[in-house]
């Protein structure tokens, strides 16, 4: 038994995503996203899965929130749909769009848990994707638009805001691997997504602060610490650039105003053209956040490699580490390191665990039960870590699972299994795992009952 304590105020949540769990997505007048468009090609997404159907979620609002009640989650955060509101990207407002998204979070409310809205996870109208997407920089007037939609529908009853979540995997994985949505592959691009979306996210929040409402506001970023895979120096050099191609490049303007120099002069050196700037932009991007969002999932252990152009390095080992299905390294120590590092170099007021989970492929065994005591360990180790840094100072007000159900996880399709509940894929039932059960307990006993069943 661990002595762990938290604070009574603790949120204890779980996060999931419209277009991962959703379903329906031709219905309530919905317009097309670009991962409709997306894992409609075939050959992009793993076994060309798609999330037409996904869990179903948007028919089973009922069952949903009976499930999260079960579990007692003090907080559900989800993501709305920028095209169940506004179809085309901007201009007509779907009624019925809103009217979904109000019996949802009238349902949380009823139930006595907190909705924790996520405005932007991925699904950009395709409309918009027309016009150059995130590298367009109207992209961020109408994120505005859209937003301002919503708080004046939900504002009064939302009082937890995310305006984005995880903006380098958009950027990176959209615009420069291209293994997700939109599928481009130019990292000039890539960098020019990376500053729409943080204008976007400054101009929403700007936007949440003049409509008066009450509430707080934040931003959700991926953030792992990089470690040199070798010691050596040319691997050590090559972490540094790596947790500034992704960690830095989104903390140091949110927090500071500026794109860290070490990397804007790297990618010059490089011949990478760099984004568009606009006299005002870095002050709308560092306007005050109420909270950080961190989804913290591994270690990332950096290899330089010179034939990798722009970055020089190369990622996705081991490090030495257990990996879980979907290759990620479980490293809870990461998770420590993440929060104490973001806590002292750019002091936010609050910080959420926003996602934090793993994969594994679970199936129900004879008797029916799921007994996934590799995810309660990854989880258990994870929450221990969470609970050192709060006992340390870091200012954590949450913790949240990633996720409720098995859902469509990008273009890995629904290989990767991360949910706390299993869903048939054929019929779509809910059956729910042994970590349910465990976090159940976490949550009821506060973390008291925080150990290894
Ligand atoms: C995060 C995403 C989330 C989910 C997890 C596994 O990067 O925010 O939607 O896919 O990874």
């Amino acid at each position: 038994m661990s002595t762990i304590e938290f604070p009574q105020d603790f949120v204890w949540g779980v996060t999931t995503a419209a277009y991962q769990n959703e379903g329906g997505v031709k219905e309530g007048g919905r317009g097309e996203s670009i991962w409709d468009r997306f894992s409609h090609i075939p050959g992009r997404i793993l076994h060309n899965d798609n999330g037409d159907i996904a869990c179903d979620s948007y028919h089973r609002i009922g069952e949903d929130i009976s499930l999260l009640k079960e579990l007692g989650v003090k907080a559900y955060r989800f993501s709305i749909a920028w095209p169940r509101i506004l179809p085309s990207g901007w201009g007509e407002v779907s009624e019925e769009g809103l009217k979904y998204y109000e019996q949802l979070i009238d349902g949380l409310l009823e139930a006595g848990i907190e909705p924790y809205v996520t405005l932007y996870h991925w699904d950009l109208p395709q409309k918009l994707q027309d016009e150059g997407g995130w590298t367009n920089r109207r992209t961020a007037e109408y994120f505005k638009e859209y937003c301002k939609v919503v708080f004046q529908r939900f504002g009064h009853k939302v009082h937890r805001w995310i305006t984005l979540n995880e903006p380098w995997v958009v950027a990176f994985n959209g615009y420069y691997t291209g293994v997700m949505a939109p599928g481009i592959r130019d990292f000039s691009a890539a960098l020019g997504a990376a500053h729409v979306q943080l204008l976007a996210h400054g101009m929403a929040v700007e936007c949440f602060r003049s409509m008066k409402l009450p509430g707080e506001i934040g931003i959700t970023l991926n953030l792992c610490p990089k470690e040199a895979l070798r010691n050596t120096g040319a691997d050590q050099e090559a972490a540094v650039r790596h947790d500034g191609y992704s960690n830095r490049w989104f903390l140091d303007p949110l927090f500071t105003g500026a794109y860290p120099q070490d990397m804007w002069n790297w990618y010059e050196q490089q011949g990478v053209t760099m984004p568009h700037t606009e006299p005002g932009d870095m002050e709308y991007i560092s306007t005050y956040i109420d909270f950080l969002g961190i989804n913290y999932y591994n270690i990332d252990y950096t290899k330089a490699d010179d034939s990798v152009w722009p970055l020089g390095f190369r990622t996705g080992f081991s490090g030495g580490n257990p990996m879980t299905y979907y290759q990620m390294p479980v490293t809870p120590e990461g998770l420590k390191k993440v929060l104490k590092r973001v806590n002292e170099d750019y002091h936010p007021s609050q910080i959420y665990i926003t996602e934090n989970g793993a994969s594994y492929q679970d199936h129900p065994d004879r008797n029916g039960n799921i007994p996934d005591e590799a995810r309660i360990d990854y989880l258990f180790t994870h929450i221990q870590k969470a609970s050192e840094a709060l006992a340390e100072g870091v200012p954590l007000a949450g913790y949240f699972v990633w996720t409720l159900l098995d859902d469509f996880e990008w273009n890995t399709g629904y290989d990767n299994q991360f949910g706390l509940v299993f869903v048939d894929r054929k019929t779509l039932t809910r059956t729910k795992k042994k970590s349910f059960d465990w976090y159940a307990k976490v949550i009821r006993s506060n973390g008291a009952e925080l150990k290894h069943m």
